[in-house]
Protein backbone atom coordinates (compact mmCIF):
# COMPACT_ATOMS: atom_id res chain seq x y z
CA UNK A 1 0.00 0.00 0.00
CA UNK A 2 1.16 3.59 -0.85
CA UNK A 3 0.74 6.00 2.00
CA UNK A 4 0.16 9.88 1.00
CA UNK A 5 1.50 12.80 2.22
CA UNK A 6 1.48 16.96 1.82
CA UNK A 7 4.15 18.98 1.93
CA UNK A 8 5.92 21.71 0.75
CA UNK A 9 9.18 21.61 1.35
CA UNK A 10 11.13 19.15 -0.34
CA UNK A 11 13.13 17.65 2.23
CA UNK A 12 10.07 16.11 4.19
CA UNK A 13 9.69 13.65 1.83
CA UNK A 14 12.81 11.97 2.62
CA UNK A 15 11.58 11.81 6.31
CA UNK A 16 7.71 10.44 4.63
CA UNK A 17 10.01 7.96 3.03
CA UNK A 18 12.00 6.66 5.62
CA UNK A 19 8.80 6.32 8.17
CA UNK A 20 6.79 4.64 5.34
CA UNK A 21 9.21 2.23 5.03
CA UNK A 22 10.00 1.30 8.73
CA UNK A 23 6.04 0.93 9.30
CA UNK A 24 6.28 -1.85 6.90
CA UNK A 25 9.96 -3.33 7.50
CA UNK A 26 10.56 -5.52 10.49
CA UNK A 27 13.39 -3.69 12.01
CA UNK A 28 15.03 -5.82 14.99
CA UNK A 29 18.41 -4.05 15.18
CA UNK A 30 20.35 -1.06 14.35
CA UNK A 31 21.39 -2.84 10.71
CA UNK A 32 18.25 -3.50 10.21
CA UNK A 33 17.19 0.49 10.10
CA UNK A 34 20.07 1.54 7.96
CA UNK A 35 19.15 -1.25 5.37
CA UNK A 36 15.40 0.00 5.11
CA UNK A 37 16.69 3.65 5.28
CA UNK A 38 18.89 2.90 1.81
CA UNK A 39 16.28 1.26 0.26
CA UNK A 40 13.56 3.64 1.26
CA UNK A 41 16.10 6.26 -0.40
CA UNK A 42 16.53 3.94 -3.79
CA UNK A 43 13.37 5.52 -5.44
CA UNK A 44 15.20 9.48 -5.13
CA UNK A 45 16.59 10.74 -8.18
CA UNK A 46 19.00 13.79 -7.83
CA UNK A 47 21.55 14.76 -5.48
CA UNK A 48 21.10 14.63 -1.61
CA UNK A 49 22.75 14.76 1.86
CA UNK A 50 21.01 13.64 4.59
CA UNK A 51 21.33 13.47 8.51
CA UNK A 52 18.86 10.95 10.01
CA UNK A 53 17.94 11.11 14.12
CA UNK A 54 14.89 8.62 14.82
CA UNK A 55 13.52 8.55 18.20
CA UNK A 56 13.69 4.33 18.09
CA UNK A 57 17.56 4.71 18.40
CA UNK A 58 18.52 8.00 19.77
CA UNK A 59 21.73 6.90 20.37
CA UNK A 60 23.15 7.01 16.30
CA UNK A 61 23.08 9.33 13.86
CA UNK A 62 22.93 8.05 10.28
CA UNK A 63 24.63 10.27 7.22
CA UNK A 64 24.29 9.24 3.53
CA UNK A 65 25.17 11.10 0.44
CA UNK A 66 24.68 11.06 -3.05
CA UNK A 67 26.17 13.61 -5.48
CA UNK A 68 26.20 16.25 -2.37
CA UNK A 69 29.08 16.37 -0.59
CA UNK A 70 29.56 15.09 2.97
CA UNK A 71 32.21 14.81 5.06
CA UNK A 72 32.57 13.45 8.86
CA UNK A 73 35.19 14.82 11.06
CA UNK A 74 36.61 12.29 13.43
CA UNK A 75 37.75 13.78 17.20
CA UNK A 76 38.99 12.60 19.74
CA UNK A 77 35.40 12.08 21.51
CA UNK A 78 33.29 13.24 19.18
CA UNK A 79 32.11 12.93 15.56
CA UNK A 80 30.74 15.46 13.02
CA UNK A 81 29.09 15.81 9.84
CA UNK A 82 29.33 18.84 7.21
CA UNK A 83 28.94 19.49 3.77
CA UNK A 84 32.75 20.71 4.03
CA UNK A 85 35.77 21.27 5.98
CA UNK A 86 35.84 24.53 7.24
CA UNK A 87 32.24 24.27 9.08
CA UNK A 88 34.35 21.86 11.40
CA UNK A 89 37.73 22.47 11.16
CA UNK A 90 37.86 23.80 14.44
CA UNK A 91 37.09 20.70 16.57
CA UNK A 92 39.03 18.14 14.42
CA UNK A 93 41.41 18.01 11.21
CA UNK A 94 40.87 14.08 10.81
CA UNK A 95 38.13 13.90 7.63
CA UNK A 96 36.53 11.36 6.06
CA UNK A 97 34.98 11.66 2.75
CA UNK A 98 31.88 9.68 2.25
CA UNK A 99 31.27 8.31 -1.32
CA UNK A 100 28.11 8.35 -3.40
CA UNK A 101 25.71 5.92 -1.65
CA UNK A 102 27.66 5.31 1.97
CA UNK A 103 25.88 5.88 4.68
CA UNK A 104 27.74 6.47 7.92
CA UNK A 105 26.46 5.54 11.09
CA UNK A 106 27.61 7.71 14.31
CA UNK A 107 27.37 6.54 18.06
CA UNK A 108 29.02 7.14 20.92
CA UNK A 109 31.62 4.50 20.26
CA UNK A 110 32.78 6.48 16.76
CA UNK A 111 31.93 6.19 13.01
CA UNK A 112 30.89 2.75 10.87
CA UNK A 113 30.40 3.39 6.62
CA UNK A 114 28.49 0.99 4.93
CA UNK A 115 28.33 1.06 1.18
CA UNK A 116 25.59 0.54 -1.01
CA UNK A 117 25.43 -2.78 -0.71
CA UNK A 118 24.95 -2.34 3.08
CA UNK A 119 28.63 -3.59 3.15
CA UNK A 120 30.88 -2.53 6.14
CA UNK A 121 33.73 -0.43 4.16
CA UNK A 122 36.88 1.36 5.07
CA UNK A 123 37.02 5.38 3.30
CA UNK A 124 40.59 6.82 3.91
CA UNK A 125 41.32 9.53 6.47
CA UNK A 126 42.84 12.61 5.75
CA UNK A 127 44.46 14.90 7.65
CA UNK A 128 43.70 18.36 6.94
CA UNK A 129 47.00 20.43 7.64
CA UNK A 130 44.87 23.79 7.71
CA UNK A 131 45.23 25.64 10.75
CA UNK A 132 41.71 25.99 12.28
CA UNK A 133 42.54 29.38 13.67
CA UNK A 134 43.50 30.34 9.81
CA UNK A 135 39.42 29.83 9.22
CA UNK A 136 38.36 32.59 11.70
CA UNK A 137 38.34 36.47 11.24
CA UNK A 138 41.58 37.12 12.84
CA UNK A 139 41.24 40.90 14.01
CA UNK A 140 39.63 41.46 10.50
CA UNK A 141 36.19 42.79 10.27
CA UNK A 142 35.20 40.27 7.77
CA UNK A 143 36.52 37.12 5.92
CA UNK A 144 36.94 38.76 2.81
CA UNK A 145 39.35 41.49 4.31
CA UNK A 146 41.38 38.73 5.84
CA UNK A 147 41.44 36.84 2.88
CA UNK A 148 42.69 39.60 0.81
CA UNK A 149 45.46 40.17 2.87
CA UNK A 150 46.52 36.34 3.07
CA UNK A 151 47.44 36.14 -0.62
CA UNK A 152 50.66 36.65 -0.26
CA UNK A 153 50.77 33.71 2.41
CA UNK A 154 48.50 31.77 -0.03
CA UNK A 155 50.70 32.25 -3.26
CA UNK A 156 54.17 31.07 -1.57
CA UNK A 157 52.01 27.94 -0.18
CA UNK A 158 50.85 27.18 -3.96
CA UNK A 159 54.40 27.62 -4.85
CA UNK A 160 55.99 25.87 -2.02
CA UNK A 161 58.17 22.60 -3.47
CA UNK A 162 56.99 22.97 -6.67
CA UNK A 163 59.58 25.57 -8.23
CA UNK A 164 63.24 24.69 -9.20
CA UNK A 165 63.96 28.57 -10.46
CA UNK A 166 67.92 27.11 -11.08
CA UNK A 167 66.52 24.10 -13.16
CA UNK A 168 63.41 25.93 -14.04
CA UNK A 169 61.51 23.04 -13.04
CA UNK A 170 57.53 22.02 -11.69
CA UNK A 171 57.20 19.67 -9.49
CA UNK A 172 53.39 18.23 -7.86
CA UNK A 173 53.10 16.21 -4.70
CA UNK A 174 50.57 14.50 -6.63
CA UNK A 175 50.66 12.64 -9.89
CA UNK A 176 50.42 14.62 -12.86
CA UNK A 177 49.17 14.20 -16.37
CA UNK A 178 52.01 11.65 -18.23
CA UNK A 179 53.67 12.65 -20.75
CA UNK A 180 52.09 10.24 -23.41
CA UNK A 181 49.56 12.49 -23.01
CA UNK A 182 51.11 16.14 -22.30
CA UNK A 183 53.04 15.49 -26.16
CA UNK A 184 49.36 14.24 -27.80
CA UNK A 185 47.07 17.15 -26.86
CA UNK A 186 46.05 19.38 -29.26
CA UNK A 187 43.95 21.54 -27.43
CA UNK A 188 42.84 22.52 -23.90
CA UNK A 189 39.58 23.53 -22.48
CA UNK A 190 38.94 24.96 -19.43
CA UNK A 191 35.43 24.78 -17.57
CA UNK A 192 34.43 26.30 -14.79
CA UNK A 193 31.58 28.66 -13.17
CA UNK A 194 32.21 32.44 -12.24
CA UNK A 195 34.92 33.58 -10.41
CA UNK A 196 36.87 30.14 -11.33
CA UNK A 197 35.65 30.50 -15.20
CA UNK A 198 37.80 33.80 -14.98
CA UNK A 199 40.68 32.48 -14.12
CA UNK A 200 40.55 29.84 -16.75
CA UNK A 201 40.08 32.97 -19.18
CA UNK A 202 42.62 34.91 -18.30
CA UNK A 203 44.88 31.58 -18.72
CA UNK A 204 43.39 30.74 -22.17
CA UNK A 205 45.48 34.11 -23.40
CA UNK A 206 49.10 32.62 -22.16
CA UNK A 207 48.21 28.69 -22.92
CA UNK A 208 47.88 30.17 -26.61
CA UNK A 209 50.69 32.85 -26.68
CA UNK A 210 53.08 30.96 -25.12
CA UNK A 211 52.20 27.52 -25.29
CA UNK A 212 50.71 27.83 -28.79
CA UNK A 213 48.33 25.03 -27.90
CA UNK A 214 44.45 26.25 -29.20
CA UNK A 215 42.74 26.81 -25.64
CA UNK A 216 39.57 28.18 -24.68
CA UNK A 217 37.10 28.42 -21.67
CA UNK A 218 33.74 27.74 -20.70
CA UNK A 219 31.13 28.39 -18.54
CA UNK A 220 30.78 24.69 -17.11
CA UNK A 221 26.68 25.41 -17.30
CA UNK A 222 27.00 25.68 -20.18
CA UNK A 223 29.32 23.24 -21.46
CA UNK A 224 26.77 20.55 -20.18
CA UNK A 225 24.05 21.07 -21.90
CA UNK A 226 25.56 21.42 -25.67
CA UNK A 227 27.20 18.66 -27.76
CA UNK A 228 30.86 19.54 -27.31
CA UNK A 229 33.17 18.17 -29.57
CA UNK A 230 36.08 16.71 -27.65
CA UNK A 231 38.26 13.30 -27.90
CA UNK A 232 41.17 11.83 -26.42
CA UNK A 233 43.04 14.47 -27.45
CA UNK A 234 41.84 17.30 -25.21
CA UNK A 235 42.96 18.24 -22.31
CA UNK A 236 40.08 19.49 -19.93
CA UNK A 237 41.15 21.29 -16.77
CA UNK A 238 38.19 21.68 -14.43
CA UNK A 239 38.31 24.90 -11.93
CA UNK A 240 37.08 24.72 -8.56
CA UNK A 241 37.08 26.28 -5.33
CA UNK A 242 35.28 23.88 -3.14
CA UNK A 243 35.31 21.30 -5.75
CA UNK A 244 31.39 20.76 -5.11
CA UNK A 245 30.07 23.02 -7.75
CA UNK A 246 26.96 21.00 -9.51
CA UNK A 247 27.58 22.49 -13.32
CA UNK A 248 31.23 21.88 -12.97
CA UNK A 249 31.03 18.74 -11.39
CA UNK A 250 28.62 16.77 -14.79
CA UNK A 251 30.90 19.08 -17.35
CA UNK A 252 34.11 16.97 -15.94
CA UNK A 253 31.76 13.69 -15.86
CA UNK A 254 30.87 14.60 -19.37
CA UNK A 255 34.55 15.52 -20.93
CA UNK A 256 35.22 12.13 -19.21
CA UNK A 257 32.92 9.97 -21.11
CA UNK A 258 34.26 11.97 -24.56
CA UNK A 259 37.79 11.00 -23.98
CA UNK A 260 39.25 13.68 -22.64
CA UNK A 261 41.86 13.65 -20.01
CA UNK A 262 40.29 15.83 -17.18
CA UNK A 263 43.00 17.46 -14.27
CA UNK A 264 41.04 19.71 -11.96
CA UNK A 265 42.25 22.57 -9.84
CA UNK A 266 41.10 22.63 -6.47
CA UNK A 267 41.25 23.93 -3.04
CA UNK A 268 39.37 21.00 -1.20
CA UNK A 269 40.87 17.79 -0.99
CA UNK A 270 39.38 14.94 -1.90
CA UNK A 271 36.40 16.92 -3.17
CA UNK A 272 33.95 15.44 -5.51
CA UNK A 273 35.22 17.25 -8.49
CA UNK A 274 38.56 15.68 -7.50
CA UNK A 275 37.59 12.12 -6.78
CA UNK A 276 35.58 12.52 -11.08
CA UNK A 277 38.95 13.93 -12.32
CA UNK A 278 42.09 11.80 -13.83
CA UNK A 279 44.19 14.39 -12.08
CA UNK A 280 44.51 17.05 -9.18
CA UNK A 281 46.35 20.51 -8.68
CA UNK A 282 45.63 21.33 -5.69
CA UNK A 283 45.58 25.09 -4.90
CA UNK A 284 47.33 25.78 -1.10
CA UNK A 285 44.81 28.81 -0.54
CA UNK A 286 43.44 27.46 2.79
CA UNK A 287 40.31 27.70 3.86
CA UNK A 288 38.16 30.29 2.52
CA UNK A 289 34.95 31.35 4.03
CA UNK A 290 33.73 34.63 2.20
CA UNK A 291 31.73 34.15 -0.41
CA UNK A 292 33.41 36.43 -2.60
CA UNK A 293 36.68 34.21 -3.85
CA UNK A 294 39.52 36.44 -3.93
CA UNK A 295 42.74 33.57 -2.46
CA UNK A 296 41.66 31.38 -4.24
CA UNK A 297 40.68 33.04 -7.62
CA UNK A 298 44.55 34.54 -7.57
CA UNK A 299 46.23 30.93 -6.35
CA UNK A 300 44.05 29.17 -8.82
CA UNK A 301 45.88 31.55 -11.16
CA UNK A 302 49.27 30.57 -9.83
CA UNK A 303 48.63 26.99 -10.39
CA UNK A 304 47.82 27.37 -13.91
CA UNK A 305 50.65 29.00 -14.25
CA UNK A 306 52.44 26.22 -12.70
CA UNK A 307 50.50 23.89 -15.31
CA UNK A 308 51.41 25.50 -18.18
CA UNK A 309 55.51 25.60 -17.25
CA UNK A 310 55.06 22.08 -17.00
CA UNK A 311 53.72 21.59 -20.13
CA UNK A 312 55.98 23.90 -22.14
CA UNK A 313 59.23 22.18 -20.44
CA UNK A 314 57.80 18.59 -21.39
CA UNK A 315 56.61 19.38 -24.80
CA UNK A 316 59.93 20.92 -25.38
CA UNK A 317 58.28 24.52 -26.17
CA UNK A 318 60.28 26.02 -23.48
CA UNK A 319 63.87 26.51 -23.16
CA UNK A 320 65.87 26.06 -20.08
CA UNK A 321 66.55 29.72 -20.03
CA UNK A 322 62.48 30.79 -20.49
CA UNK A 323 61.72 28.23 -17.47
CA UNK A 324 64.18 30.01 -15.18
CA UNK A 325 63.18 33.45 -16.46
CA UNK A 326 59.25 32.76 -15.81
CA UNK A 327 59.90 30.92 -12.35
CA UNK A 328 61.62 33.31 -10.90
CA UNK A 329 58.44 35.97 -12.17
CA UNK A 330 56.10 33.63 -9.98
CA UNK A 331 58.81 33.54 -7.11
CA UNK A 332 58.65 37.60 -7.33
CA UNK A 333 55.10 37.61 -6.78
CA UNK A 334 54.21 36.96 -2.90
CA UNK A 335 56.75 39.86 -1.99
CA UNK A 336 55.07 42.46 -4.52
CA UNK A 337 51.52 41.33 -3.76
CA UNK A 338 52.45 42.11 -0.44
CA UNK A 339 53.99 45.74 -1.36
CA UNK A 340 50.32 46.17 -3.08
CA UNK A 341 48.44 45.76 0.17
CA UNK A 342 49.50 48.66 1.70
CA UNK A 343 47.99 51.04 -0.92
CA UNK A 344 44.60 49.85 0.64
CA UNK A 345 44.00 53.24 1.91
CA UNK A 346 43.83 54.91 -1.28
CA UNK A 347 41.70 52.43 -2.61
CA UNK A 348 39.40 52.44 0.22
CA UNK A 349 39.34 56.56 -0.23
CA UNK A 350 38.37 55.75 -4.27
CA UNK A 351 35.90 53.70 -3.19
CA UNK A 352 33.94 55.91 -0.78
CA UNK A 353 33.54 58.39 -3.46
CA UNK A 354 31.64 55.55 -5.86
CA UNK A 355 30.09 53.65 -3.11
CA UNK A 356 26.61 55.11 -4.02
CA UNK A 357 26.57 54.62 -8.01
CA UNK A 358 23.96 52.66 -9.39
CA UNK A 359 25.69 51.29 -12.40
CA UNK A 360 29.46 51.11 -13.29
CA UNK A 361 31.52 49.39 -16.17
CA UNK A 362 34.89 47.46 -16.10
CA UNK A 363 37.14 47.65 -19.13
CA UNK A 364 39.88 46.22 -20.51
CA UNK A 365 41.44 44.65 -23.53
CA UNK A 366 43.49 41.30 -24.26
CA UNK A 367 44.14 39.25 -20.95
CA UNK A 368 42.92 41.93 -18.61
CA UNK A 369 39.39 41.93 -20.57
CA UNK A 370 38.66 38.78 -18.13
CA UNK A 371 39.89 40.29 -14.61
CA UNK A 372 37.49 43.08 -16.01
CA UNK A 373 35.07 40.45 -15.75
CA UNK A 374 36.55 39.10 -12.08
CA UNK A 375 36.21 43.00 -11.09
CA UNK A 376 32.66 43.34 -12.16
CA UNK A 377 31.36 39.92 -10.99
CA UNK A 378 33.34 41.13 -7.12
CA UNK A 379 31.80 44.53 -7.24
CA UNK A 380 28.18 43.30 -8.00
CA UNK A 381 28.09 40.11 -5.71
CA UNK A 382 28.77 41.73 -2.22
CA UNK A 383 27.85 45.96 -3.37
CA UNK A 384 24.99 44.89 -4.90
CA UNK A 385 25.72 48.07 -7.75
CA UNK A 386 24.93 46.45 -11.03
CA UNK A 387 28.52 46.31 -12.61
CA UNK A 388 29.28 44.88 -16.55
CA UNK A 389 32.48 44.35 -17.92
CA UNK A 390 33.34 44.48 -21.70
CA UNK A 391 36.30 44.57 -24.18
CA UNK A 392 37.19 48.19 -24.34
CA UNK A 393 36.91 47.74 -28.16
CA UNK A 394 33.28 46.95 -27.78
CA UNK A 395 32.70 50.06 -26.29
CA UNK A 396 31.57 51.92 -29.66
CA UNK A 397 29.43 48.90 -30.77
CA UNK A 398 26.68 49.84 -28.47
CA UNK A 399 27.69 50.23 -24.33
CA UNK A 400 28.97 53.99 -24.83
CA UNK A 401 25.39 54.62 -24.70
CA UNK A 402 25.07 54.14 -21.12
CA UNK A 403 28.06 57.11 -20.35
CA UNK A 404 27.37 59.78 -18.39
CA UNK A 405 28.82 61.28 -15.84
CA UNK A 406 26.67 59.03 -12.94
CA UNK A 407 28.50 56.35 -14.54
CA UNK A 408 32.30 55.05 -12.94
CA UNK A 409 34.14 53.15 -15.70
CA UNK A 410 37.01 50.88 -14.41
CA UNK A 411 39.86 50.83 -16.68
CA UNK A 412 42.32 47.90 -16.80
CA UNK A 413 45.42 49.47 -18.87
CA UNK A 414 48.83 47.92 -18.07
CA UNK A 415 52.00 46.40 -19.49
CA UNK A 416 50.18 44.94 -22.82
CA UNK A 417 50.72 45.86 -26.87
CA UNK A 418 47.23 47.32 -26.70
CA UNK A 419 47.90 50.46 -24.05
CA UNK A 420 47.66 52.78 -27.22
CA UNK A 421 44.03 51.80 -28.11
CA UNK A 422 43.03 51.51 -24.90
CA UNK A 423 44.28 54.72 -24.07
CA UNK A 424 42.33 55.91 -26.78
CA UNK A 425 39.31 54.08 -25.27
CA UNK A 426 39.55 56.59 -22.08
CA UNK A 427 39.28 59.59 -23.89
CA UNK A 428 35.66 58.29 -25.74
CA UNK A 429 34.61 57.91 -22.26
CA UNK A 430 36.30 61.28 -20.92
CA UNK A 431 34.29 63.03 -23.83
CA UNK A 432 31.30 61.92 -22.64
CA UNK A 433 31.67 63.21 -18.99
CA UNK A 434 32.19 59.81 -17.83
CA UNK A 435 34.54 59.52 -14.52
CA UNK A 436 37.14 57.19 -14.67
CA UNK A 437 39.49 55.04 -12.41
CA UNK A 438 42.56 53.31 -13.73
CA UNK A 439 44.54 50.41 -12.45
CA UNK A 440 47.63 51.01 -14.21
CA UNK A 441 51.49 51.25 -14.47
CA UNK A 442 53.73 53.27 -11.83
CA UNK A 443 54.20 56.59 -13.56
CA UNK A 444 52.29 56.35 -16.86
CA UNK A 445 51.65 59.78 -17.35
CA UNK A 446 49.21 59.74 -20.15
CA UNK A 447 47.01 57.60 -18.11
CA UNK A 448 47.40 60.15 -15.28
CA UNK A 449 46.28 62.90 -17.83
CA UNK A 450 42.87 60.82 -18.60
CA UNK A 451 41.63 59.28 -15.55
CA UNK A 452 40.22 60.96 -12.68
CA UNK A 453 41.88 58.27 -10.04
CA UNK A 454 44.99 56.19 -10.82
CA UNK A 455 45.77 52.97 -8.91
CA UNK A 456 48.80 51.86 -9.51
CA UNK A 457 50.43 48.26 -9.87
CA UNK A 458 53.67 47.17 -10.43
CA UNK A 459 54.89 44.60 -13.35
CA UNK A 460 57.14 42.09 -12.74
CA UNK A 461 56.08 40.41 -16.63
CA UNK A 462 52.42 40.15 -18.46
CA UNK A 463 52.14 36.56 -17.57
CA UNK A 464 51.78 36.89 -13.87
CA UNK A 465 50.85 40.51 -13.20
CA UNK A 466 46.77 39.69 -13.75
CA UNK A 467 47.82 37.93 -10.21
CA UNK A 468 48.56 41.55 -8.91
CA UNK A 469 46.05 43.36 -10.87
CA UNK A 470 43.45 41.33 -8.97
CA UNK A 471 44.31 42.56 -5.74
CA UNK A 472 42.75 46.05 -5.80
CA UNK A 473 40.20 45.01 -7.73
CA UNK A 474 38.91 42.92 -4.96
CA UNK A 475 39.87 45.91 -2.34
CA UNK A 476 37.48 48.37 -4.13
CA UNK A 477 34.59 46.01 -4.66
CA UNK A 478 35.17 44.99 -0.48
CA UNK A 479 35.58 48.83 0.31
CA UNK A 480 32.76 50.01 -1.99
CA UNK A 481 30.36 47.14 0.05
CA UNK A 482 31.07 48.71 3.61
CA UNK A 483 30.50 51.88 2.70
CA UNK A 484 26.99 50.46 1.34
CA UNK A 485 26.73 48.75 4.65
CA UNK A 486 26.10 45.40 2.84
CA UNK A 487 26.77 41.63 4.30
CA UNK A 488 30.02 41.28 3.37
CA UNK A 489 30.81 38.10 3.72
CA UNK A 490 27.62 36.69 2.89
CA UNK A 491 25.58 38.61 0.29
CA UNK A 492 21.85 38.15 -0.51
CA UNK A 493 20.89 35.00 -2.35
CA UNK A 494 24.17 33.46 -2.92
CA UNK A 495 26.00 30.28 -1.38
CA UNK A 496 29.50 29.44 -1.01
CA UNK A 497 29.24 26.08 -2.71
CA UNK A 498 26.74 25.88 -5.45
CA UNK A 499 25.58 22.61 -5.20
CA UNK A 500 22.67 22.83 -7.20
CA UNK A 501 22.19 23.32 -10.37
C1 LIG B 1 32.79 34.23 -6.73
O1 LIG B 1 33.14 35.20 -5.83
C2 LIG B 1 31.74 33.28 -6.33
N1 LIG B 1 31.85 32.76 -5.03
C3 LIG B 1 31.37 32.25 -7.41
O2 LIG B 1 31.34 32.88 -8.65
C4 LIG B 1 32.27 31.00 -7.47
O3 LIG B 1 33.52 31.32 -7.99
C5 LIG B 1 31.55 29.95 -8.34
O4 LIG B 1 30.34 29.61 -7.73
C6 LIG B 1 32.38 28.72 -8.57
O5 LIG B 1 32.68 28.08 -7.37
P1 LIG B 1 33.81 26.98 -7.27
O6 LIG B 1 35.11 27.62 -7.59
O7 LIG B 1 33.74 26.49 -5.86
O8 LIG B 1 33.47 25.91 -8.27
Amino acid sequence: MCSQFQSETDTEIFAHLIQNALDKATVNSECDFIAVVQEALLPIEGNYALGILNVQYPDQLLFIRQGSPLIIGLGDDACFAASDIPAILSYTRRMLVLEDGDIAQLTRKGVLVYNSNGDEVQRPISTISWDPIRAEKGGYPHFMLKEIHEQPRAISDTLAGRLSSEQGRVYFETAFVPDDIILNIDRVLIIACGTSFHAGLTSCYDYERILGIPTSAEFASEFRYRNPILNDKTLVIAISQSGETADTLAAVDLAKQKGATVLSVCNMIESTIVRASDYVIYTHAGPEISVASTKAFVTQLVSLQLILLYIGKNRGILRKKELQTLTQDLLHLPTVASNLLSSEQQIQHIARRYAYAQNMLYLGRDIHYPLAMEGALKLKEISYIHAEAYPAGEMKHGPIALIDKDVPVFFIIHASSVREKVIANMEEIKARDGKIIALTLPQDEEVKRVADHVIEVPSISPHVDSILLSIPLQLFAYYVAVHRGTDVDQPRNLAKSVTVE
